[in-house]
């Protein structure tokens, strides 16, 4: 089996090893737009020896924003302002990616440290939110969405292609698409927030139709040698936990059928009341359940922050790939350091050169 330092190829593109930078919103854009912060923390991240750098949750549309302050794609002047983030990502021997999505009704929202809640109505800040169904997410999240009509639908659909053509032009080698996390394509897949009585809700035909929509649309526009993935949220923790599975399962083996290449497992936060088992890892049981039941490459998140235990992810083949976001935030050599601790020799293509051979002098002094 591989170790979290072999390599991984999907399509054209191989990865240097197994660690990828989950997506992570910075919060921090005016008009969705990247500035001098998403360049450092972007280009530190790739320099820290991680084989995929994924620019964060970025909106297809203005409305698709989480907060005034995220990432857009909406527009060609967003896509250029990327070109210098993607060129650095590949400087420093990594591959860049990006996550493009919609945030349905959890967006218009402050950001997280001031208050993570639904800007208030009446606000200018705030936007009308939509969502396959008029009903709110609830607690900080009470603002009732617009149910989406079959326009809002399509229009959508075009956001994203729009979005992703822009990603392709750019030079990003990797797109995640965000169907996680309660946001609006995993909002058409949980009952929590899908009670449409049209061809987009009932069964898992139905509830499945947007995000297979979008997908296939999508993969007409993506190129076949760079890797298309998506980012799902499998599982809920709301006591139907067997029955979201299942489907879930089933959806990503039709996602495998559309041409995607690895899914990305996550929870599906689509209610406030959710009982989540955290803890180390806690996450990759459910995602080996989700490769071996769909037969695709898989990657997962959440608390895995010792080498050892990320190392075992990957050579007992729970996953392909890890992918990490806080133990990044706090160390973006933690790529570098875990090779030492894992004892996997001459670190030097985790680090450039000029980095590489100095610290190998400075420790042999
Ligand atoms: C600051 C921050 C921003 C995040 N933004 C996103 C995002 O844009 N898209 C996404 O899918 N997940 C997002 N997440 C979730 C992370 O990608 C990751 O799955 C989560 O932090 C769990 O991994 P960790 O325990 O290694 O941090 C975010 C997490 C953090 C801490």
């Amino acid at each position: 089996m591989p170790h979290l330092f072999d390599t991984l190829t999907l399509k054209g593109v191989t990865l240097r090893n197994r660690i990828a930078v989950s997506p992570m919103c910075q919060y921090s854009a005016t008009d969705g737009l990247v500035n001098d912060w998403h360049r450092i923390h972007l280009g530190g991240l790739a320099r820290g020896g991680a084989a995929l750098v994924i620019v964060e949750a970025t909106g297809v549309s203005p409305e698709g924003r989480i907060t005034p302050g995220c990432l857009g794609l909406w527009n060609g002047a967003q896509a250029a302002a990327l070109a210098p983030i993607v060129a650095e990502i590949k400087a420093a021997g990594a591959v860049p990616g990006i996550q493009i999505g919609h945030a349905g009704r959890k967006a218009s929202a402050n950001r997280p440290w001031e208050g993570d809640d639904h800007i208030q109505d009446g606000d200018p800040r705030g936007w009308e939110t939509i969502a396959p169904s008029a009903i709110p997410l609830g607690r900080d999240l009470p603002k009732i969405p617009r149910a989406m009509t079959k326009g809002d639908i399509d229009r959508v659909r075009a956001d994203f292609v729009a979005a992703a053509v822009r990603a392709r032009d750019v030079g990003f080698e990797w797109l995640v698409l965000h169907f996680a996390h309660g946001y609006l394509a995993q909002s058409f897949f949980s009952p929590h927030s899908n009670r449409r009585e049209d061809e987009y809700g009932g069964d898992l035909d139905n509830r499945s139709r947007f995000l297979l929509e979008t997908l296939a649309a999508v993969r007409e526009v993506w190129p076949e040698d760079r890797p298309l993935t998506i980012r799902f949220g499998v599982i809920e923790f709301d006591g139907r936990d067997e029955e979201t599975l299942a489907e879930s399962i089933e959806l990503v083996r039709r996602f495998k059928a559309g041409g995607i290449d690895l899914i990305d497992v996550s929870m599906g936060f689509s209610t406030p009341d959710a009982q989540i088992p955290w803890g180390p890892a806690f996450l990759a049981p459910i995602a080996e359940k989700v490769r071996e039941g769909a037969g695709l490459p898989a990657s997962t998140s959440w608390l895995i922050a010792d080498p050892g235990q990320a190392n075992r992810l990957i050579v007992e083949g729970k996953v392909d790939l890890v992918m990490m976001g806080r133990p990044l935030l706090e160390n973006p050599h933690w790529p570098y350091l875990a090779a030492r601790d894992l004892g996997v020799d001459r670190p030097a293509w985790t680090l450039p050169a000029p980095y590489a051979h100095w610290l190998e002098c400075y420790r042999a002094a």
